[in-house]
């Protein structure tokens, strides 16, 4: 084998070992931290759903993440939907402290957590 050859080799063999991932990005979500009191939870659960603009019609009666009916569940929804649609433009997963990144992906039943890239 000429060196040329066994350089190419080495190369696609150094490729094909690389994390196939190839943007690298890692996937995450903003939901409540488990430690916030529902009192703090509701106040930014509120901010988000008006001025922070985040789409929180998938929590109102009668839509897919309506149930579990709980602060801590409206809330992770709201943070997520915000921290989705507005991390690459500043906003970020953190409403005072009520908020916390997770890497597991909360969607339950028909109630998707939305991922945008
Ligand atoms: C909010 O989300 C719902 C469904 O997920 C969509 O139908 C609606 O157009 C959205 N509203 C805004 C203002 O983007």
């Amino acid at each position: 084998m000429s060196n040329v050859l066994l350089i190419i080799f080495l190369a696609l063999l150094f490729l094909s070992i690389m994390p196939q991932n190839s943007d690298g990005e890692l996937e995450q979500w903003c939901v409540a931290d488990v430690q916030t009191p529902d009192k703090e939870l509701q106040v930014a659960l509120d901010w988000a759903c008006g001025k922070g603009g985040a789409n929180c019609s998938k929590i109102q009666v009668n839509q897919p993440c309506y149930f579990p009916n709980t602060v801590k569940d409206h809330a992770s929804y709201a943070f997520n939907n915000y921290f989705q649609n507005f991390k690459h433009k500043g906003g970020s997963c953190y409403f005072k402290g009520a908020a916390m990144i997770t890497e597991l992906d909360p969607s339950h039943n028909s109630c998707l957590y939305e991922y945008f890239p």
